[in-house]
């Protein structure tokens, strides 16, 4: 996670310094600042989360840079400069629409004002990835607050409301840092949640969450088949619905299948109903697909509610949460993703890994270093003599374990040493 600081830091530097006083080279450089550093993090680490830790520390330079005097806000040029770097046709439509208002109002900060409305419509409609979404929403907000242009001074710009909004901003950005990193990793120690399997045996349980998905699943597919692996995809019913044939080619090659909900919504705040509905939903899509009813459930986020429990109790679902976390959902490079794996494994971990899904939706993100690691993670995990078993047999076997009425090795064969 640190290169995640490093770009916010140095994209926060970038934007602090050359900021010259007026003229329409000021313009040409914030404008560049906006457009190049975003571009450049995507250098070093090719992620959404590096593009909105980019945006928001160039932007936020803006209003509190640290390295020169605030010669004047430029953060609308910055922002339409972050714009063009996430769709050139968006910003130049962008800018089209202000020099229109520009034209016709003849007042600067109402042409930004009412242009930036146009940010978030768009953002929803032509950007399918969630960092692209959260940065559009971030420049709205921004801009809205910076050029609200009817009802306040300049004094309550600038001061209160300013910095009220970069707190929210800020600690909304943590709060989101917060669910994905730590909520992933599931709350407190419950027995009827399955984090991972017996610890005696050196067995793991690879497991994809979010799919199916038509770039990555059959990617990762072709990897597990290569190398043998047997692994456990919790897929999303939407996405089981759009895409059918790898739902069942998921199937057809051994994989175990789970519901991951009907379209990934947090069970927290849901109601009693709408929680039914996001695990039936999802069920009959699954067995619509694949004509097979999971019977393993994991909760999106791995957060899941009192009702949630009781329900999938009583509909015969096993809850299986994970004991490693791979951190790919933030699109790390393939070695950090290799490397969270080897330091955190033990016997019986349960390891989750993404083919879809993004920071917040279902679908979207890039998981081209989940399946560039997945190879050297087999090779490895093999290396240290680890075998692979999907998530209803690990539960077999501990079932097995716990009666004792059965030899392991009449199932397993002999069992490699630890
Ligand atoms: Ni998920």
């Amino acid at each position: 996670m640190y290169q995640f600081v490093i770009i916010a830091i140095s994209s926060y530097i970038l934007g602090s310094i050359f900021t010259l006083k007026n003229g329409c080279r000021k313009y040409t450089i914030e404008f560049a600042k906006g457009l190049l550093v975003p571009l450049v993090s995507g250098f070093y680490v090719h992620s959404g989360l590096s593009y909105l830790m980019a945006s928001v520390g160039v932007l936020a330079a803006q209003s509190r840079p640290a390295f020169s005097k605030n010669n004047g806000y430029t953060g609308e040029i910055v922002s339409l400069g972050i714009v063009f770097f996430m769709s050139p046709v968006f910003g130049m439509a962008l800018a089209l629409m202000f020099f229109v208002i520009k034209k016709i109002t003849g007042n600067y900060d109402q042409a930004v004002f009412v242009s930036s409305l146009m940010i978030p419509v768009m953002a929803f409609k032509i950007f399918s990835s969630d960092s692209y979404i959260i940065i559009s929403l971030i420049i709205f907000a921004n801009l809205v607050i910076q050029f609200w242009p009817l009802f306040l001074s300049k004094r309550i710009k600038s001061a209160v409301l300013y910095d009220m909004a970069v707190g929210i901003g800020v600690l909304g950005f943590l709060i989101l840092l917060y669910f994905n990193k730590y909520v992933y990793r599931g709350f407190g120690a419950q027995t009827d949640i399955i984090r991972h399997g017996p610890e005696q045996i050196k067995y793991v349980a690879l497991t994809f969450d979010d799919g199916p998905d038509p770039l990555y699943t059959p990617k990762i597919l072709d990897i597990l088949k290569e190398k043998n692996v047997p692994a456990t995809f919790f897929l999303i019913g939407k996405n089981a619905e759009a895409y059918p044939e790898i739902a069942k080619r998921i199937v057809a090659e051994g994989h175990s299948i789970g519901n991951h909900t009907y379209s990934h919504k947090s069970l927290i705040p849901l109601s009693a109903k709408n929680t039914y509905k996001e695990i039936k939903n999802a069920e009959a899509a699954i067995e619509e697909a694949t004509g097979i009813r999971p019977t393993l459930f994991r909760p999106p986020r791995g957060v899941y509610s009192g009702y949630a429990r009781k329900l999938l109790k009583e509909e015969r679902y096993t809850l299986v949460l994970w004991d490693v976390s791979t951190e790919d959902w933030a699109e790390l490079a393939p070695k950090k993703i290799v490397a969270n794996v080897i330091n955190r494994v033990k016997p019986g971990s349960i390891i989750l890994l993404h083919d879809s899904g993004d920071l917040l939706t279902f679908r979207g993100g890039n998981r081209n270093s989940t399946v560039k690691a997945l190879p050297e993670i087999i090779d490895k995990l093999r290396d240290e003599g680890y075998e692979f078993l999907t998530v209803d047999q690990m539960i077999f076997i501990s079932e097995l374990m716990e009666t004792e009425e059965y030899s392991l090795e009449d199932y397993l064969g002999p069992i490699p040493a630890q």
